[in-house]
């Protein structure tokens, strides 16, 4: 266990008073990362007091294994145009800043209005390309999560909390 489902909440709610602060008065468009942000994105949103839109991106990251192959690919596009638009990319964890590195040069080559980027959980150590993260719901050290979204092979995105992946659940799981 690293980050309790009480205090996931609590920060979530934050977050959203604190966005929803900045974005008064305005419209904003979250596009979610497939498919770790989904629920995050589905918890903050409750949260936010302004109007809100959603989309989704899916970009290739690191299958089953535990480490960043820095090879970054779009699997799904948005379905809208983000033109003119405040765009809040959310996204589950920042780890070496390679694939949201990626996603920010993609999307303001698209002319939103503002492009700014919230992650529940970023690991600092672990950084190789640097990124401007505007909200952040966590600092965590280097270890691999799971839970609350996050996944190792596809599973235990279930978990209610975030817990750092054990030995038993690497040999359950593959
Ligand atoms: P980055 O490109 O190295 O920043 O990787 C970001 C992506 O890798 C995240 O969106 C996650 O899908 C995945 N990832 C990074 N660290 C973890 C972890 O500890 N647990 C689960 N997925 C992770
Ligand atoms: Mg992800």
């Amino acid at each position: 266990m690293l980050i309790e489902e009480t205090a996931l909440r609590a920060r979530i709610a934050e977050l959203g008073q604190e966005i929803s602060a900045e974005y008064a008065g305005r419209e904003l468009l979250l596009v979610g990362v497939l498919k770790g942000a989904v629920f995050f994105m589905a918890d903050l949103m409750r949260h936010l007091t302004v109007p809100c839109e959603v989309d989704f991106m899916a970009i290739s990251s690191y299958g089953a294994a535990t480490d960043s192959s820095g090879v970054v690919r779009i699997l799904k596009d948005l379905d809208i145009n983000i033109e003119d638009r405040h765009v809040l990319i959310v996204e589950d964890i920042i780890d070496s800043g390679l694939t949201l590195s990626y996603l920010v040069r993609n999307l303001e080559s698209r002319s939103p209005a503002t492009l700014e980027i919230c992650a529940l959980l970023t690991k600092p150590e672990r950084r190789e390309q640097d990124v401007d993260v505007r909200w952040i719901g966590f600092e965590i050290p280097n270890r691999f999560v799971i839970g609350y979204g996050l996944d190792f092979a596809e599973r235990y995105r279930n978990l209610p909390y975030v817990g750092v992946l054990s030995d038993e659940l690497v040999a359950e799981a593959t």
